[in-house]
């Protein structure tokens, strides 16, 4: 399948409530999303992110408008192994080793279009040599994390969907994450759909930033990250940096406002 465009357009998304309304967890979603490119999304708490990823990867079906990655529908991506998935929590099999971890998906769903990455190799890239042969229960969190993103890779996906992978991690063990996520990155130019919560993050990682708010879920804003390339840890002090920080701040501030207004 090669870069995958992702193109939603009037998407919608409504859950049942026992006694209740339906939930419009997500409404009148228009979203291109360049092949190869970066983009974070960002919004106060239930306003659809995880939706959007669930939606995007094919685990549920909206019930209008419409979603392709690179012209196919979510399902047929995901049959097509477009898909890389690292969840809030990453779900590491307990009695599998660091390694067994990263390349079992390797070994239940060859890709033969693809050549096997050196999986150690990119273990070792992101700081986890010494751990190859630990368990998950072994691993502080940041360990976890830096395994779940490592396995996503591993498979070379078109597109990889990161649901707030580093949301429970300090601000440093954050940002030499980020660090390495944009080394793996670079080398594979999968398409990146990247949910935080984080303003820097956001600007950091992004080429375009997505801003959504709740009730219903829906964008607000989209904004571009015009920095240059590669950005590493210094380019957060720059002056050029602070003003995109200021500004996601502000478009952010509105969301979190329209949410308390339309509840
Ligand atoms: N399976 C489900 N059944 C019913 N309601 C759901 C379901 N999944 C999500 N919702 C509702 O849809 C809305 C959006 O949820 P979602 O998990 O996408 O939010 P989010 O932006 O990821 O929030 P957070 O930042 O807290 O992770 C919420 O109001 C949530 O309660
Ligand atoms: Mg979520």
């Amino acid at each position: 399948m090669g870069s995958a465009t992702i193109e939603m357009h009037g998407v919608r998304r409504l859950y049942e409530q026992a006694d209740l309304v339906d939930l419009i967890a997500l409404d009148d979603i228009d979203l291109t999303i360049e092949p190869g490119t970066f983009v974070s999304i960002i919004g106060p708490s239930g306003c659809g992110k995880s939706t959007l990823l669930r939606l995007i990867s094919g685990q549920e079906s909206a019930d209008a408008g419409r979603i392709t990655v690179c012209g196919l529908t979510p399902k047929e991506a995901a049959e097509a192994k477009a898909f890389g998935f690292v969840p809030q929590s990453p779900a590491l099999l307990p009695w599998l080793s660091v390694l067994g971890n990263v390349t079992l998906p390797h070994k239940v769903n060859r890709r033969s279009d693809r050549g096997r990455p050196d999986l150690e190799a990119l273990l070792r890239e992101v700081g986890l040599g010494e751990s190859l042969h630990k368990l998950p229960a072994e691993l502080s969190g940041g360990m976890k994390q830096r395994t779940a993103i490592v396995r996503a890779f591993g498979l070379r996906p078109d597109v990889l969907l990161l649901d707030e992978p580093f949301g429970a991690l300090d601000e440093f063990t954050r940002e030499a994450l980020q660090e390495q996520l944009l080394e793996l990155w670079e080398q594979t130019r999968a398409t990146v759909v990247f949910v935080t919560h984080s303003i820097s993050e956001a600007v950091r990682l992004s080429d375009k930033v997505v801003v959504m708010a709740p009730r219903p879920g829906r964008i607000t804003d989209v904004i571009d990250i015009d920095l240059p390339r590669p950005r590493h840890q210094e380019i957060i002090t720059s002056p050029e940096f602070h003003a995109y920080e200021l500004k996601l701040r502000d478009s952010l501030r509105d969301a979190f406002s329209h949410g308390e207004v339309a509840s």
